[in-house]
């Protein structure tokens, strides 16, 4: 079934949208109506192949390259969207990246990279989307004068050991989000998060790929089954629209129950 066109004629940044839930976002927007900007670290190709595959069902999308925690980067991402498409509505700060490693072993070169990419970089295109959506006033084109949404994950809420990092980063995502939903508020911005659990994706390929592993990942998801990439696309569809325009400061799991803790079923 398709998408109604809830998103007609808006602009919409997806930091790292080149693969896996980002290109799954960037992809339902632009089939909800949205201009899609798709920023990508290093993969190119796919970057382009998504612009090629949008632009074949008729939407507009561009792509620019930016690594999310470099503030010039950052700058030419909104500075390019701007000029391509003359306003912005929508950013998903979907950038991010894992650096797995025991606690005691963890170098900071990895404490930091995730730091910079999943939390830095979400504040720096957090506070360029918000100034614009400020300056520009009202577009006329949705409820809100702009839309902030934050990919978080299950582990803002579920500690998760040997990737403290990344569940760190999360955690401080969920914060960000929140103040800003506080901060914002009032100037018409309505900010949110999703919080994905196991998407299938590049990211946690290790943990589904071959079968005793991913089900031993099922056992912690009462749905019984892991997410696809467009599970996530379309809740953030929705979240972005109007129909969801009473919905600020909230988180949004996407999970199949993951955070109901089903380690708990007959245990406890
Ligand atoms: C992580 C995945 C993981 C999932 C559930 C996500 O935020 O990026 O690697 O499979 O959480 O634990």
């Amino acid at each position: 079934m398709s998408i109604e066109k809830k998103l007609n004629g808006q602009t919409a940044i997806v930091t790292g949208s080149s693969s896996g839930i980002g290109r799954s976002v960037a992809w339902h927007l632009s089939q909800a109506g949205a201009n899609v900007c798709i920023n990508y670290h290093s993969s190119e190709e796919e970057a382009l192949e998504l612009k090629g595959n949008i632009e074949k069902q008729g939407g507009n999308a561009i792509v620019v390259q930016a690594d999310v925690g470099d503030e010039k980067d950052v700058d030419k991402l909104f500075n390019k969207t701007i000029e391509a498409f003359g306003g912005l509505d929508i950013l998903v700060c979907n950038a991010g990246i894992q650096k797995d490693d025991a606690f005691l072993d963890m170098s900071l070169d990895d404490w930091q990279l995730v730091m910079s990419t999943n939390l830095t970089g979400s504040f720096l295109c957090a506070q360029r989307a918000a100034r614009i959506f400020k300056e520009q006033g009202d577009r006329g084109l949705s409820c809100s004068k702009g839309k902030l949404l934050f990919m978080s994950s299950v582990h803002e809420k579920i500690p998760w050991a040997g990737h403290v990092n990344y569940a760190t980063a999360k955690g401080g995502m969920k914060m960000l989000m929140q103040s800003l939903a506080q901060e914002l508020g009032s100037m018409g911005i309505r900010v949110n998060s999703l919080g994905p659990g196991a998407i299938k994706t590049p990211i946690n390929e290790d943990a589904w790929k071959d079968d005793e592993k991913l089900n031993k990942m099922l056992e912690l998801i009462p749905y019984g089954r892991i997410g696809e990439t467009k599970d996530i696309g379309k809740a953030a569809v929705w979240l972005l629209s109007d129909d969801a325009d009473y919905v600020h400061g909230t988180t949004l799991f996407v999970d199949g129950g993951m955070t109901t803790y089903p380690g708990f079923i007959g245990n406890g």
